[in-house]
């Protein structure tokens, strides 16, 4: 079985280039996007604790399964521990061999931000320049480098309640040919931008953005509404908004959509990468995509992973799965 660390996806990266790896991830999602039907879907089983969540995310088809074990703890980092850290594995469905086990925590960040610009480039204006980002911790950078692969960005506007962590995302930013602007609060961030990414971990109903602060027909991209008692965008935008989700039987129970009637129904992305149905800001006004992470999308990272690191023989073979001359004879390996 091929296990993956950390470094090892760093090897991967940095040969293939984040540009590179970020569009071929985007295609690799639309293309198990477009085969919705084909996924043996659930929502992810969650235990909630005291203080956070730890989630189990498996998906199938008749090729492959995959499952991711993260956790959301939004307070970890007053331990020095992530907020969201995780681990995956990709296994055959016809036998379920498992294929790979792999660190996920870094995966996850550029899994969330490749379907967060997957999502814009069908939904946000075409010529949308000005990004705010709302919340600079462990997920801020990968989102910005995603969404420059797909849109002119020109600046980007941020603001987080942790000055530090303002620090820390100015520092990592300077390597890239982008104005950045630090902003006093989230009206500030917000301020003629044309997207917006709210990344912010808090479990409990926040209100990071309100519609005071929209001044104008915006896309707004909402990962850190996550987790039942946990949303970030207050209730009317919500009402106001063109809203597209992942899959719509998860995001009653965990987005933003959790402040709407139980029978409350939207557009699902799916149907957007098939030209189903066709929504653009530029039409439809204010769109939110109030994105909570599927596990499609961990298939989606998996599988390209996998194939990766075959190609480029990165990564150990590791003996985690017996292999037998006599299968049924399991005791002869003690
Ligand atoms: N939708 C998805 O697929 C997906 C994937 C990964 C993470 N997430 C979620 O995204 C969020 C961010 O994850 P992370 O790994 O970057 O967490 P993190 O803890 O590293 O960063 C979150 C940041 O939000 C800031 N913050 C909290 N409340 C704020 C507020 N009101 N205004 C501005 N800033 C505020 C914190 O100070 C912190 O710096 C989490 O809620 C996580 O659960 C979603």
């Amino acid at each position: 079985m091929l296990v993956l660390e950390i470094e090892d996806i760093k090897t991967l990266i940095s040969k293939i280039g984040y540009k590179e790896f970020y569009l071929e991830l985007i295609k690799t999602m639309e293309e198990d996007y477009s085969n919705w039907e084909d996924f043996d879907k659930t929502p992810r089983v969650a235990n909630h604790v005291d203080g956070g969540v730890i989630e189990l995310m498996p998906v199938s088809n008749d090729k492959l399964y995959s499952f991711k074990y993260v956790n959301g703890h939004p307070k970890n980092p007053e331990q020095n521990k992530m907020t969201v850290m995780a681990t995956g594995q990709l296994s055959v469905t016809a036998t379920g061999e498992p294929l790979m086990f792999t660190e996920m925590t870094l995966l996850t960040a550029f899994r969330t931000a490749a379907n967060s610009a997957m999502a814009a480039k069908y939904l946000a204006k075409k010529d949308s320049s000005i990004l705010a980002l709302i919340g600079t911790g462990a997920q801020s950078e990968f989102q910005y480098l995603a969404f420059s692969y797909i849109f002119d960005l020109k600046e980007i506007r941020y603001f987080d309640t942790d000055p530090k962590a303002m620090a820390k995302f100015a520092k990592n930013m300077a390597q890239f040919d982008v104005k950045i602007t630090a902003c006093k609060d989230s009206y500030d961030a917000t301020d003629g931008a044309d997207m917006i990414t709210t990344c912010t971990a808090d479990k409990r109903y926040q209100t990071v953005l309100t519609k005071d602060m929209l001044k104008k027909d915006v896309y707004i991209n909402g990962i850190g509404g996550d987790c039942p008692g946990k949303t970030e965008i207050a209730k009317d935008i919500v009402e106001s908004s063109t809203v597209v989700v992942e899959f719509l039987e998860q995001a009653r129970i965990e987005g933003d959509i959790q402040q709407m009637p139980k029978d409350f129904t939207c557009t699902e992305i799916y149907e957007v990468i098939r030209g189903d149905k066709k929504l653009n800001v530029a039409t439809h006004g204010t769109i939110l995509f109030d994105s909570i992470g599927f596990a499609l999308e961990d298939y989606s990272v998996l599988r390209l992973i996998y194939d990766l690191a075959k190609k480029n023989n990165v990564g150990k073979e590791m003996n985690l799965i017996p292999e037998l001359d006599d299968v049924k004879n399991l005791f002869s390996l003690l």
